[in-house]
């Protein structure tokens, strides 16, 4: 008997993984956490599965469905949205397991920032603005912030910003970053990214909190920084048709001449 973390991905029914979809199908108990999990990803799970959500569950209620199906020898499929290794929850959950000796897995999911860049149609890392993406969050009630980790500290290395579960903290973060990244800063919202009813709202720090929608109020990714802009960046040198590296050397007195696939 194994519990089967999977991530289920940012909304999209169809952006979760082959594996992913395989293991749902696989497992007759299937816990998912239904304030962000789609409900059509449950359409994998075979009839007779038995299906949980857990949103309205504790933790020790959850490990007592998991600590059933496993003296049951029934296999688990754990769902939470977009990737595991984000504000899932499962680190905590993992430990139980591990002190239950009861086995898992873990599946990677799409997670909700990758699903935002897309809507948006941009890379968040372009050269000569920003190599760096800070995944980051500001205070809920839920979870405290570590003392270091504000927005001050990450908005002083201008990197491009990923702010999740901060949507209702929107006038604390643009009164925090302007001073990092001025008030023309581009900004974007995504709202419910690969949802059918995904909102996008392009805006600067200056303008985003009368810009946005009051009615958008969770499920939404605030990105912040230069690379949100425009087109105003340099071409990176991976394809400058001079550029000498291995796949494609400029000359035979190239270090990258003699190499052949096979020699990395
Ligand atoms: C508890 S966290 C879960 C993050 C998730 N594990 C991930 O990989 O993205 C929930 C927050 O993620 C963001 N989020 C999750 N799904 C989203 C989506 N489809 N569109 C925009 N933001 C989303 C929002 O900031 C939301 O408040």
């Amino acid at each position: 008997m194994t519990v089967h973390f999977i991530g289920a991905g940012p909304g999209a029914a169809d952006l979760l993984t082959l594996r992913g979809r395989d293991l749902i199908a696989a497992c007759p108990v299937c816990l998912y956490a239904g304030s962000l999990v789609p409900e059509a990803v449950l359409e994998h799970c075979q009839p007779g599965t038995r299906i949980i959500n857990t949103a309205p569950m504790d933790l020790d209620a959850i490990i007592a469905e998991i600590a059933d199906a496993h003296a049951a020898g029934q296999d688990v499929a754990r769902l939470h949205s977009g990737d595991l290794s984000l504000w899932s929850a499962m680190g905590e959950q993992l430990r139980r397991l591990k002190a239950l000796e009861i086995p898992f897995s873990v599946t990677p999911g799409v997670p909700s920032f990758a699903a935002a860049a897309a809507s948006l149609g941009q890379e968040l890392t372009l050269p000569g603005q920003s190599q760096s993406l800070v995944l980051t969050r500001t205070q809920g009630r839920a979870s405290s912030m570590p003392e270091r980790e504000t927005l001050a500290n990450f908005g002083a290395t201008g990197a491009t910003l990923a702010l999740h579960l901060s949507i209702g903290n929107l006038a604390k973060v643009v009164e925090e970053l302007t001073p990092h990244y001025g008030a023309e800063c581009p900004v974007a919202v995504v709202f419910r990214a690969s949802w059918p009813d995904e909102r996008v709202l392009r805006a600067t720090l200056a303008t985003v909190q009368a810009q946005l929608d009051p009615d958008i109020s969770r499920t939404a990714l605030i990105l912040v920084g230069p690379a949100i802009g425009g087109e105003d960046f340099a071409e990176s040198r991976l394809y400058a048709a001079d550029y000498d590296r291995r796949y494609r050397p400029q000359s035979a007195q190239s270090p990258w001449s003699e190499w052949r696939h096979g020699d990395d």
